[in-house]
Order: structure tokens, then C-alpha cells, then sequence
């Protein structure tokens, strides 16, 4: 249990004995805590006696002491760009180490995959990674496969929501998306020189009405804002294990794990593809992560498409 999480559900005073015991630790490594998170700046009233109560959540911090493993640095903070990933391109063509982040708190051109607008207001988690991964350009398809997984894995993990990845890029709770990952790189035949992953997730932002029917936030899935900044430091922790584990052994480890959370698995579907429209049973990913669809005439093997409603 995450203490910060248990403050900032409770209605009011929990007291320490509590929290230790929840915890499985002692009242002075609560205390201990409590210290830990009044220093990153969160207000929180109480003694280890009376109890504690989170008074005022600190807002997001963006600074790289938030990110302390090889990703997320250097930092760029943005009030607003045209897009994250404009702005890390050009980083990426000047140089810059893989492991640097962009984030906007805005965008006003934001987009997806397939050139789409993707709407990025205000509270909302915009932002672009920047690796250099030793891979082939076939393999990019895979690791965007990953980095939605590891985003579902963490909503399941931390908030306990439904949370699974809709082929080939998206994080979906329920039946509606709250997360895209877009991909774009520089690449010879044979090896990739740069990939600036994109992240949208709809945290505490307020989405257009005409995309309410199919999207959702973290922030009314879960009853509360969301802290940006948090989120993101665990995931860039996780992934960042991920990206060395896919760079030594491909898609083939990650391939149970990102099956079993597959939206739509077993079910029929239709997929527009280069190839035109095409209907089929899901059957799961092959061990580059793409889609299997079993058709009357056979087993298909996709690498792009876009996946409809059944
Ligand atoms: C998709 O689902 O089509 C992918 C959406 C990716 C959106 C993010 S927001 C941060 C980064 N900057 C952009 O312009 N797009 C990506």
C-alpha cells in the first residue's frame, strides 16, 4: 500500500497504529514517511498520536529528481507546445541523449497515430520520450506494444481499474480509451537511430463531449485528480526494465503477458488494413506483436491496422 494513496483516500484522521498495521511496518517507519512526503511538499497535519490527514496534495513538481532512473532526463517543461513531439524531433536531431523527455501541459496540435488531432487540455499527461534503442525499425511496432501494456499493468496494479491494451497502441479501461502511445523515428533498413515515444493519457483533463462515449479519464475512473508527475515516474521506472529486456530479447517475453490483456481476445472483429477491411476471430499476437486474426480463409498475420468494434 502506497501511503500517499491511503492519505489521500481517507476522509479524514487515520491514525499511525493504523497506518503501520495496514502497512506491515512500524509506527516510526510511518513517521518516517510522513517526514519523506511533508519534504517533497505535501501537507499533511497530525503526530503519530492523533493520526494524520493529507491536507493539501503538493501539484506536480516536474523535476528530475521526480525520475530517477536513466529516463526522464533531461527534463523539458512546457506550459504548452504544438506538440511533444515536434519539439523532441528536434531534440533528437541535435543530439540530445536517449533518455530525455518533453511535456506540455498543453498542446495545440496535438496528434495521433494516422495523423488524428489527439485533444490535449489541460490536465492531462502529454509527453514524449526520446530513446535510441538498439533495434530494428520492424521491432518499434512491439516496443509501442510494451509501453501500453506497462501503462495497463500499472492501472491495474495501483488503482485495481481494468485496464488492457487495444492493439496496437491504446490503454482502454472498460470499453472506453484513456491512453495512446504514437511512434515516430529515424531509421536505416537494418537499425534504428531514434524513436520519440509519445504518451496521451487522459488524466485530469476534460475531454470534448463528442469523445466522451469512447474516452475516459483517469481522474473520474477513479473519483480524484491524479497526480501527473507520480504516475509518470513509475511508469518511466518500469519501463525503462521493459525497454532493456526488449532490447536483449525481443517482443517474445513480453508476448503472454501482453495477450493476456488483450481487448477484444478471441472475439470477432473487423480490421481496416492496408490490405482493406478484413473480419476474423482475434487469436493473439505473434512473437514480433502482430495481431493474429483467423479469417475463413486462414490465419493473418498484421503489423498495422486499425482495430473496429466488434
Ligand atoms: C493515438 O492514440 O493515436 C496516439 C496518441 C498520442 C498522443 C500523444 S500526446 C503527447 C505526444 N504528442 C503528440 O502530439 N502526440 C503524442
Amino acid at each position: 500500500m502506497d501511503l500517499l494513496d491511503r492519505l489521500r483516500k481517507a476522509p479524514s484522521y487515520v491514525s499511525g497504529e493504523a497506518l503501520a498495521e495496514e502497512m506491515g511496518v512500524t509506527r516510526a517507519a510511518v513517521y518516517k514517511q510522513i517526514k519523506k512526503l511533508r519534504g517533497q511538499g505535501h501537507v499533511i497535519r497530525g503526530t503519530n498520536r492523533v493520526g494524520y490527514r493529507l491536507e493539501k496534495s503538493k501539484g506536480d513538481r516536474w523535476s528530475t529528481d521526480m525520475f530517477p532512473g536513466p529516463l526522464g532526463r533531461p527534463l523539458h517543461h512546457f506550459s504548452t507546445l504544438g506538440s511533444t513531439q515536434d519539439e523532441a524531433k528536434t531534440r533528437a536531431l541535435r543530439g540530445e541523449a536517449a533518455g530525455g523527455l518533453v511535456v506540455a501541459d498543453t498542446q495545440s496540435k496535438g496528434r495521433g497515430r494516422l495523423g488524428r488531432a489527439w485533444s490535449s487540455g489541460a490536465g492531462g499527461l502529454w509527453c514524449t520520450l526520446l530513446l535510441r534503442p538498439r533495434l530494428r525499425p520492424a521491432q518499434v511496432g512491439g516496443l509501442v506494444l510494451v509501453a501500453a501494456w506497462a501503462w495497463a499493468e500499472l492501472l491495474r496494479e495501483r488503482a485495481g481499474l481494468d485496464a488492457a491494451v487495444k492493439w496496437p497502441n491504446d490503454v482502454w479501461v472498460g470499453r472506453k480509451k484513456v491512453a495512446g502511445i504514437l511512434a515516430e523515428m529515424s531509421s536505416e533498413m537494418d537499425r534504428v537511430h531514434w524513436v520519440v515515444l509519445g504518451m496521451g493519457l487522459n488524466m485530469n483533463n476534460t475531454l470534448p463531449a463528442a469523445l466522451k462515449t469512447q474516452a475516459d479519464t483517469l481522474k473520474n475512473l477513479m473519483g480524484s485528480a491524479q497526480p501527473r508527475v507520480e504516475w509518470l515516474s513509475r511508469w518511466l521506472t518500469q519501463f525503462a526494465t521493459h525497454l532493456h529486456a526488449y532490447e536483449k530479447s525481443g517482443f517474445s517475453v513480453f508476448r503472454d503477458r501482453c495477450q493476456n490483456q488483450l481487448v477484444f481476445k478471441s472475439q470477432k472483429v473487423s480490421i481496416d488494413s492496408a490490405r482493406g477491411r478484413l473480419s476474423g476471430v482475434l487469436k493473439g499476437l505473434d512473437e514480433d506483436g502482430r495481431l493474429l486474426l483467423e479469417t475463413e480463409t486462414g490465419l493473418l498475420t498484421l503489423e498495422e491496422g486499425v482495430l473496429l468494434l466488434p
